[in-house]
């Protein structure tokens, strides 16, 4: 059911793959909200086509860009302002990927080149984003920005190997920024810290559907699904949350503050007996 919660905004969304996206159920839920947006995604994953199918049901234009690229993100945060007819109210950051897991490295073997790359495009890319907002003065006040993060920012994971740090510095720069275009615009920077959700990303971890269990019977509320994160995500551009910023907010059904739960007592238990 929609509230109008977001009528006369405009955005930004990057990341929606497929339909497991939750970049791609952000783009849901805004639209029925009442919000304008451009979808972006990087040039290499626009070939798979399935955001044409977002595209259209969100009546929003798709403009290509590396997030690692300046110049495609100067376009993009042109190109949006000119589609939109205005300045950015929002921006969703979903972006993350590391060559190390998906070839399976372990923590013992990361290839640099590769974690470089992680930190650059599931972090630094964030910077970059907000620099070029900066450059170009394009957001409104009282825009509000969510990136999308991860616990292993705070506790070790190890098979999520080099994105623990991509995650730690993506918060940071959140927090760095958030100070920055706080004072100059009134700008807020957040991000999200999400449960394990069966995604294209998620997935592609080893050993996800045993981080996925676990979490899910730790938590006393479950883990939380994609639809709900980006309810979290409409709040967070909405009105109704203009002073929050430069925070890392968990959206985890209770985990990351439960030392143990029943369900895992049960589960020990009984593989002992
Ligand atoms: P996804 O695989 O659907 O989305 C990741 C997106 O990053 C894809 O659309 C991909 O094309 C995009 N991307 C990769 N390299 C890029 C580049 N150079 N330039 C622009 N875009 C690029 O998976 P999901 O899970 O929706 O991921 C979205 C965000 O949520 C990521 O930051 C991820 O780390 C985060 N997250 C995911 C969790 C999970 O368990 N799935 C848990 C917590 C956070």
């Amino acid at each position: 059911m929609s509230s109008n919660l977001l009528a006369g905004k405009v955005g930004i969304i990057s990341g929606a793959l497929n339909e497991e996206s939750i970049a791609w159920k952000v783009a849901l839920k805004a639209h029925a909200e009442g919000a304008r947006f451009v979808l972006t995604n990087a040039p290499l994953a626009m070939r798979m086509g399935e955001i044409n199918k977002l595209s259209e049901q969100c009546n929003a234009p798709i403009i290509p860009a590396d997030a690692t690229s300046m110049e495609d993100l100067e376009k993009l945060f042109s190109g949006a302002q000119e589609q939109l007819g205005g300045k950015i109210d929002f921006v969703l950051h979903s972006i993350g990927m590391s060559a190390n897991i998906r070839k399976g490295k372990h923590y013992g073997e990361l290839n640099y080149e590769w974690y470089q790359k992680t930190l650059d495009v599931s972090a630094m890319s964030l910077h970059r984003m907000l620099a070029v907002a900066e450059k170009q003065d394009a957001f409104n006040e009282w825009g509000s920005v969510v990136a999308l993060s991860y616990i292993a920012a705070q506790r070790a994971f190890l098979d999520y190997t080099d994105m623990s740090q991509a995650k730690a510095m993506l918060e940071s720069i959140a927090r760095s920024y958030g100070q920055r275009l706080g004072k100059l615009k009134k700008v807020r920077v957040n991000t999200i810290s999400q449960s394990p959700t069966k995604t294209t990303a998620g997935t592609g971890i080893s050993g996800f559907d045993a981080f996925f269990e676990y979490a899910d019977r730790l938590s006393p509320l479950g883990n939380a699904p994609a639809e709900a994160c980006a309810d979290y995500c409409i709040s967070l551009f909405s009105d109704l949350t203009r002073y929050v910023t430069m925070q890392n907010l968990m959206h985890d059904g209770g985990f990351s503050t439960t030392g143990i739960s029943e369900e895992i007592v049960e589960l020990i238990t009984n593989s002992k007996a």
